[in-house]
């Protein structure tokens, strides 16, 4: 199979120095691409700015945005058969990126207004990755994540539902040994007609492999082409 998979945070700068982001570090998305390579599948990973060593094997893209990512997975989705979107995307950028450091007071024009102590930013929503290409899916198989605080059932099968995602792994990311950061993850795999599959904790690369053979599985156990 080929598979692309996306891992890591974007950052949505602000001016040149300050960014929007997120606690990822990569770790669960690198997992699956090197388990995904070891399965003997060829990989491609979209990685947003992270200080990983790249599996060996695995083709690696950079970016750096949200948009940056669209357009990757975009560019290679066309010769995968699955997509796994392991990153963390930020949902909201500012809405206009000044070219100049921006100073301590701001009353001109842009998304960044302060003075007298106070500060406001104005945000717009990123481009939804997953929702943006539901419409090139066919018969690829699309796999999300599901971040989410407290029992992350429920919200994520929401998000399964309403990406039309054939798997999403939910992880209760206000765990300290599961989610960002950590080597460790709790998941639980939710897919459309199928009781819902929790795993204990384990290591993240442990997840990545029993991910890729589940996906194997829901793709008729092709292993190799
Ligand atoms: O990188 P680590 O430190 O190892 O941490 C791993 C992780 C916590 C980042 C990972 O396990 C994880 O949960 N990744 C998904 C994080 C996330 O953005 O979840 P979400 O519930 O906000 O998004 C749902 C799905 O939509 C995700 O597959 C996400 O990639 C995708 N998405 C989100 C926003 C957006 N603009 N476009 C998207 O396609």
């Amino acid at each position: 199979m080929k598979i692309l998979v996306t891992a890591g945070p974007t950052r949505e700068f602000l001016d040149p120095v300050r960014f929007l982001s997120n606690r990822s570090t990569g770790k669960m998305g690198y997992a699956i691409a090197e388990a995904a390579v070891a399965r003997g599948h060829e990989t491609v990973l979209v990685s947003g700015p992270v200080s990983l060593a790249p599996p060996a094997g695995v083709r690696v893209r950079r970016i750096v945005s949200a948009q940056d990512m669209l357009e990757a997975v975009r560019d290679e989705l066309d010769a995968a058969d699955v997509l796994v979107m392991a990153a963390a995307v930020a949902d909201w950028r500012p809405a206009a990126v000044s070219g100049e450091k921006l100073k301590k007071r701001s009353n001109g024009g842009g998304a960044f207004q302060a003075a007298d102590g106070r500060a406001t930013l104005a945000l717009v929503a990123t481009p939804d990755i997953l929702a943006t290409l539901r419409p090139l899916k066919g018969r690829r198989t699309f796999v999300g994540f599901a971040a989410e605080t407290g029992d992350p059932q429920e919200e994520a099968g929401r998000k399964l539902r309403q990406k039309g995602l054939d798997l999403i792994v939910a992880n209760d990311v206000s765990r300290p040994d599961a989610g960002f950061e950590v080597d460790t993850n709790a998941v639980v795999f939710l897919a459309p007609d199928a009781a819902p599959e929790a795993l204990p904790l384990l290591s993240k690369r442990e997840v990545a492999r029993r991910l890729v053979e589940r996906i194997e599985q829901m793709r008729g156990g092709a292993q190799n082409g």
